[in-house]
């Protein structure tokens, strides 16, 4: 086929490979759960090779997927089994271009993997503030693409508020840069938050200039034993009343997650005598020694928000705290692929949300086992559902969670994206001003639709 002769010339022997063993992994999504195919993967070198394969693909017609870690909790990166969809991967567009430590920003390309910004920051004493699991293998390109949130929210925001300048190539190869390094710039729109959490649709990020922070200095953990759901809101609004800012992360599990993350890796265990209903794993700030938060943990425990607590003696307990936060993704798919629903809700509705969700699946699928865990700090609940084997119930349970989300004013979409997995529901819970505007707006950008086709909308 002419347009593959074409995109190998572009990219030169380096740059693409059309070897099925090599291509299976592109083409199926972490949890192996959609599978697609394609001819060729290409990996273009710099912005200029990208926007030539770009304009090449849209002569021919002929769609593109681009392509970070593959981490993506909705299969927004794999093509579909058409076969005939080219995947763009941003793998060797992977150089920190520069960190300017006066500046407290950094430029980086897409392709970048995003514990290396966080360490290239890190070597000028600065701060890179998005974290997440997937943080060893997701790329800063497919963070953006994604909107991603993680672990650090409550107190820095989502990756769109890590972003000061934005380079992306279009549907038909032109490449728009606003790469600057400005924290006030009300020149005309807003073009850089077009491309960030569109998923591949309306452009192929290629670069970006991100913001960076002050190190935070000592960050003291703790493992705080909780009743219920709501004390979690309490102990939050506690805490935020003691410590004012300096809440880096808070994060709730239910026992049983936790019980699921110890069967899978035996080596880990909660470091209480008997287990408790529910957990907050939270890191604060608070200088070199976790005296304030042991004084406001213990005023919590005054107040009847905590049962018990223990605060991690070095970054090694602290890691291996973590690490249990940080293994629940990879336990859950070994039991299985639950029905994964990435939830947000105004937090002071969450715990509304958890008692009338129970009654729900109590009526939907008695046997079912719920996956309570999240970023609660943001109000982010990821409330996944491992339903019986052979159980048909799916679609009905998804659909009365996230009417029961729309209900109480949350989104069916956190932090995931919406994918290919989550597309139908994009319709069904965003008025019909907001999907018409998105329509446009995917018209204007790509009108003969070849970035992300059978993605987002
Ligand atoms: P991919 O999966 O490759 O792509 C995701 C989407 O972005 C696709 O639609 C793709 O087409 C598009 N895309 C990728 N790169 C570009 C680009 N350069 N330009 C345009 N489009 C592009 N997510 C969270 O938000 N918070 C979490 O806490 C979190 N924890 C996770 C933990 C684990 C263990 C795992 C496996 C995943 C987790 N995720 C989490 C999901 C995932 O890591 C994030 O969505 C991440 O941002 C995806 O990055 P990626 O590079 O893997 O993107
Ligand atoms: C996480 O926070 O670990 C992931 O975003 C959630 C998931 O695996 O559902
Ligand atoms: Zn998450």
């Amino acid at each position: 086929m002419l347009l593959l002769e074409q995109i190998k010339n572009i990219v030169g022997p380096k740059g693409w490979t059309a070897d099925p063993a090599e291509l299976e992994a592109h083409v199926t999504e972490w949890r192996g759960v959609v599978h697609g195919s394609t001819p060729l993967l290409v990996s273009p070198g710099s912005t200029r090779e990208i926007s030539l394969v770009v304009r090449a693909c849209a002569d021919a017609g002929v769609a593109i997927v681009p392509q970070g870690g593959n981490t993506g909790m909705c299969a927004g990166a794999v093509p579909d089994e058409s076969g005939t969809q080219i995947v763009l991967s941003l793998a060797r567009m992977n150089k920190i271009r520069n960190v300017d430590a006066a500046n407290f920003s950094m430029e980086v390309e897409a392709g970048c993997i995003l514990q290396n910004v966080q360490n290239a920051a890190a070597e000028v004493n600065r701060y890179f503030a998005l974290s997440l699991g997937a943080e060893g293998s997701c790329q800063i390109g497919g963070n953006l693409s994604t909107n991603a949130g993680g672990i650090n929210v409550v107190r820095y925001g989502t990756a769109r508020a890590q972003v000061l300048g934005l380079e992306a190539v279009l549907a038909d190869g032109t490449v728009v840069s606003s790469l600057r390094s400005l924290r006030k710039d009300t020149a005309g729109y807003d073009l850089k938050q077009l491309f960030i959490g569109s998923e591949g649709t309306l452009g192929i990020i290629t670069a970006a200039v991100l913001k960076l922070y002050p190190a935070p200095g000592t960050i003291s953990t703790a493992l705080v034993a909780i009743e219920t759901s709501g004390h979690a809101v309490r102990l939050l609004a506690h805490l935020r009343g003691e410590l004012a800012d300096a809440i880096e992360a808070f994060e709730l599990v239910s026992d049983f997650v936790f019980g699921m993350v110890t069967g899978h890796i035996p080596e880990l265990s909660v470091p209480f005598e008997h287990p408790y209903p529910w957990y907050v794993l939270l890191d604060v700030a608070v200088g070199g020694s976790s005296d304030r938060l042991d004084i406001a943990l213990s005023k919590a425990a005054d107040a009847g928000l905590v049962l018990d607590a223990v605060i991690a003696k070095n970054s090694a307990e602290a890691a291996r705290l973590w690490r249990m936060r940080h293994s629940i993704a990879e336990a859950e798919r070994s039991v299985g692929n639950a029905l994964k629903h990435d939830v947000s809700l105004p937090i002071s509705r969450l715990e509304e949300f958890l008692v009338r969700g129970d009654i729900l699946l109590g009526e939907l699928s008695p046997e079912a086992k719920l996956i309570a865990f999240g970023h609660v700090g943001d109000g982010n609940l990821h409330y996944n559902v491992a339903l019986p084997d052979g159980s048909k119930n799916g679609e009905a349970v998804s659909s009365a969670i996230y009417d029961l989300v729309d209900e109480l004013g949350g989104s069916f979409s956190a932090e995931h994206g919406v994918g290919r997995t989550k597309r139908h529901y994009l319709s069904k819970y965003r008025g019909d001003g907001e999907i018409e505007l998105m329509r446009i707006l995917k018209k204007a950008l790509d009108p003969n639709n070849i970035l992300n086709p059978g993605k987002v909308i």
